[in-house]
């Protein structure tokens, strides 16, 4: 293999969405490669004119030209490069979606007095994902909870968010109960890392139900990443919370009337269950939407628009809104 560039490996990165060739660009390169990118197959050809690159990533649908059509253009002068091609995405720029969302939630003209994020706030649990979304919710006038999903990286979540003094550095899971709101929320973390799906160890359990047991007539809202109801969409009830997480959270919330709500995240889809004497609410994606499947394989729908819950308490009853956010 060639080297180049004092030493270090060149990749092109192709890439119609901003968000991907940045994110790419910073992973690659603090893995020591030497990066560069184009926005579309005609500019990836212009660059692959005036340098040689080891790698080639390039996405297949981009407008102007899109990969295949670039590989075919190319020809012999992809000479020695390995050309990845990369298609998981399609069109769908979630860094986009997010953004109108959060412009939706601003437009309301009456805002929620709090933003729970339920987990899955980045792909690679990177510094720079994080960096990308500390300036979009930095755009929200109300206060914002965050727990990880099986996508973030719990000690990278709290050093890039330190002004968020309830995500303790260094703790084994990011549990805490916020107590300024008319309901009381308490952040779950199920993150088990490495691993796809969830579980709450003995001591999340034990720190939830005293938590529980000091206000027991204070409504509260439980948010997590992974759902302890099964959905019927097979290939993410593979991966969401485990038997025995099930099995202890079911328990202590028999225990505790006060608990309104259980809002989760992970599936990309809009569902509701009762469960027990409360009610389970999976909440769909402000980035993109799951394809409907029962059995299939996960695959954004790129024909659904973003999406998230708005839950509206009158102190008696919790009633929840799906708002979708047209592109
Ligand atoms: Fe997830």
């Amino acid at each position: 293999m060639m080297e180049s560039d004092n030493g270090r490996q060149k990749i092109l990165v192709i890439d119609d969405e901003a968000n991907m060739c940045h994110m790419l660009s910073a992973v690659l390169k603090r893995a020591g490669y030497s990066v560069d990118t184009a926005t579309d197959g005609q500019a990836g050809l212009q660059q692959i004119g005036r340098e040689h690159y080891d790698f080639i990533l390039c996405d297949i649908k981009m407008p102007v030209m899109g990969g295949m059509d670039f590989l075919r253009a190319a020809g012999a002068r992809v000479g020695q490069s390995t050309v990845i091609m990369m298609s998981a995405y399609g069109s769908i720029d979630a860094y986009a979606n997010v953004a109108r969302c959060i412009r939706h939630i601003m437009a309301l003209e009456r805002r929620p007095d709090a933003l729970l994020v339920s987990g899955d706030l980045t792909h690679y649990g990177t510094h720079e994902e994080y960096g990308r979304l500390r300036e979009l919710l930095g755009t929200l006038t109300m206060p914002v909870y965050l727990i990880p999903g099986n996508h973030d990286d719990r000690g990278n979540l709290a050093e890039s968010f330190p002004d968020h003094a309830h995500l303790q550095r260094g703790a084994d899971a990011l549990c805490y109960a916020i107590d300024m709101h008319p309901m009381r929320l308490i952040g779950l973390d199920t993150v088990v890392p490495g691993a796809e799906g969830g579980a709450l160890g003995s001591r999340q359990c034990e720190w939830l139900e005293s938590r529980l047991s000091a206000m027991p007539d204070q409504p509260t809202i439980i948010f997590m990443h992974h759902p302890p109801v099964e959905t019927g969409i097979r290939n993410m009830d593979e991966i969401a919370l485990d038997g025995a997480g099930v099995e202890a959270l079911s328990r202590i919330v028999a225990r505790h009337a006060q608990v309104k709500r259980v809002v989760c995240g992970h599936v990309h889809r809009d569902i509701h269950a009762l469960w027990g004497a409360t009610a389970v609410s999976v909440c769909p994606s402000a980035a993109y939407q799951a394809r409907f499947t029962l059995g299939g394989e996960f695959e954004p729908a790129a024909g659904e628009h973003p999406a998230y819950h708005l839950h509206y308490w009158n102190g008696r009853e919790l009633a929840t809104h799906t708002i979708t956010v047209p592109r």
